[in-house]
């Protein structure tokens, strides 16, 4: 069956159409707990890093359509701890469950999943390469906010867009739009070349800064924390940790109608006295991964809604 692999996968089309459902989605769910589409399904969720937002809303949205979930979270639990390979494991997985999330820690895992099994695989986080299905919730949080079809949006990525990557997923997915984009990162977190060079191919007006003040100009702030876990030298993830911090000061010098957007988990990047902020959208982001999920799932099990 069809994947989701890559944010790279989706037209226009397709994104319009998961924009259009996840909003049937969302108001559906406003009256009914359970919609009772997916009687005798089973999603297997697969995550050999930590999760507590992709995973549990994975769980929750195939709950709420009405299927079954079953789960292996972190090696130590599974018998890759026993020192079976990823691929016996994803043979069982293929034969117990219909589709199945998988996040793990090697750029490609989720790839090399769907090349070795037939049931659907969604790409839940391949290291520090893509997260596709946070880039659409993203994407939704943007469309939502009105910001996706006005003219001359611009969308700054904040903290560590090398290894971010809900920022590798949500630019491509933004690059259909129009949107101008600004990269605020130490030089050493910036944009990779194979990125730079996909926005290129689309023609994608962008600029790359280290100073955090050129937040000041934008519609969308979308911060992002240092990935801690993918640095090979420690005593470089210390020193670009604390690089930027947004807080109530900060958006208070920024644009009337920006929104703050942060995938979650947050450290110090976003200073919790803007939660109570106006322009603080991330909560409300992550809730939105619900509505999106349901929507992939129907989608990839080719189940319409009604
Ligand atoms: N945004 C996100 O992927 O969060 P989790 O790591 O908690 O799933």
């Amino acid at each position: 069956g069809q994947s989701i692999l890559s944010a790279q996968q989706f037209s226009p089309q397709d994104l319009a159409e998961i924009l259009e459902t996840s909003r049937r989605l969302e108001g559906l769910l406003g009256s009914k707990k359970n919609l009772k589409l997916l009687d005798d399904y089973i999603l297997a969720t697969l995550f050999f890093e930590p999760s507590t937002r992709t995973r549990l809303s994975f769980e929750a949205a195939m709950h709420r359509l009405g299927g079954r979930v079953i789960s292996t979270v972190g090696v130590q639990f599974s018998s890759l701890a026993k020192g079976e390979t990823l691929f016996d494991t994803l043979k069982m997985v293929e034969s117990y469950s219909d589709i199945c999330a998988i996040r793990h820690s090697v750029e490609g895992a989720s790839s090399l999943a769907a090349r070795s099994i037939k049931i659907p695989v969604i790409n839940a986080g391949d290291g520090a390469g893509e997260h596709p299905t946070q880039g659409l919730l993203d994407l939704y949080t943007i469309h939502r906010h009105g910001y996706l079809e006005r003219a001359k949006t611009s969308v700054a990525f904040v903290g560590d867009i090398k290894f971010g990557r809900t920022i590798h997923s949500l630019i491509q997915l933004l690059s259909h739009y129009g949107v101008h984009m600004v990269f605020i990162a130490p030089n050493e977190l910036q944009l990779p070349q194979k990125y730079a060079d996909l926005l290129d191919k689309a023609g994608v007006s962008y600029e790359k800064t280290e100073d955090i003040e050129a937040l000041r100009s934008v519609n969308v702030g979308y911060i992002t924390r240092i990935q801690e876990e993918r640095f090979t030298d420690h005593r470089e993830y210390e020193r670009f940790k604390d690089a930027y911090i947004v807080d109530r000061e900060l958006i208070g010098r920024c644009r009337e109608d920006i929104i703050v957007m942060h995938p979650l988990p947050r450290l110090s990047e976003v200073a919790t006295d803007l939660d109570s902020h106006r322009s603080a959208v991330y909560f409300e982001q992550a809730n939105n991964g619900l509505y999106v999920r349901m929507a992939l799932i129907l989608g990839l099990l080719q189940v319409e809604l009604p």
